[in-house]
């Protein structure tokens, strides 16, 4: 087997789970993980901080180009930086939340994300979430999962992350902003979100984070043969 289809790709709709369930397999498995909206989190931090207009396809490109992006792990949380800037927590802000659909659209930007994203897993065995793993990053991956839950069930677990922080919003609007992100990222013409012919769906609405976790080992020792 070649060293690239030891690749577990998980993709789905944001607030499924993936980020934390992947981490939680790459630590098992003692795969590495990439967590890929990262990196569409810090190319749009980084038009921000240019002051790039969002509206200039070639000028977001150019942009891109000109990023040195690094993630790496300090006591196993991960840290991001972009020209030498710390944005780990800057990337997570409403703000670039709700600007990454300007830009996650752009085909170039995308092809260099994913030219990143390739050779971070051709490096080694990898656990890669985002939306277009399986579809357009690693289509021969050995492992494939859709990560899904109803947008009811996304929004309380939104909602009680945000309380563990002290943080109250409504619920309706945590559940229209999710509708809404769901549609974008479903409907845009570069790299939508889907899934792979040849992923298996979990559909995480009842299960907790531990047997979410079991479900994707165990997928993964049968399909990566491990
Ligand atoms: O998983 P996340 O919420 O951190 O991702 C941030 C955004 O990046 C999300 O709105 C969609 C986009 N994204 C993408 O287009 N393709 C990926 N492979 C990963 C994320």
């Amino acid at each position: 087997m070649s060293e690239a289809t030891q690749i577990i790709a998980i993709d789905g709709p944001a607030g499924a789970g993936k980020s934390s369930t992947a981490r939680a397999v790459a630590e098992r498995l003692g795969f590495a993980f990439l967590d890929t909206g990262a990196m569409y989190r810090a190319a749009t931090w980084w038009a921000v901080h240019n002051n790039i207009n969002l509206d200039n396809p070639e000028a977001l490109a150019e942009n891109t180009r000109q990023m040195h992006l690094e993630m790496f792990e300090v006591d196993g949380v991960q840290q991001v930086t972009v020209n030498g800037h710390d944005v780990t927590e800057a990337i997570r802000s409403p703000e670039v939340t709700s600007l990454i659909y300007r830009l996650d659209q752009n085909a170039d930007v995308r092809q260099q994300l994913v030219a990143l994203q390739r050779q971070f897993g051709e490096k080694e065995p990898t656990v890669a979430e985002g939306r277009d793993i399986g579809t357009v990053d690693f289509p021969k991956a050995g492992c494939k999962i859709y990560m899904d839950a109803s947008p009811e069930v996304r929004a309380q677990r939104r909602l009680k992350q945000l309380a563990d922080k002290d943080i109250i919003e409504a619920y309706e609007e945590i559940l229209q902003a999710i509708i809404e992100r769901d549609t974008q990222a479903m409907q845009r013409v570069e790299s939508p979100l889907c899934q792979a012919e040849d992923a298996v769906r979990l559909d995480t609405s009842d299960l907790n984070f531990n047997e979410v976790v079991e479900a994707i080992i165990t997928l993964a020792r049968k399909d990566l043969c491990l």
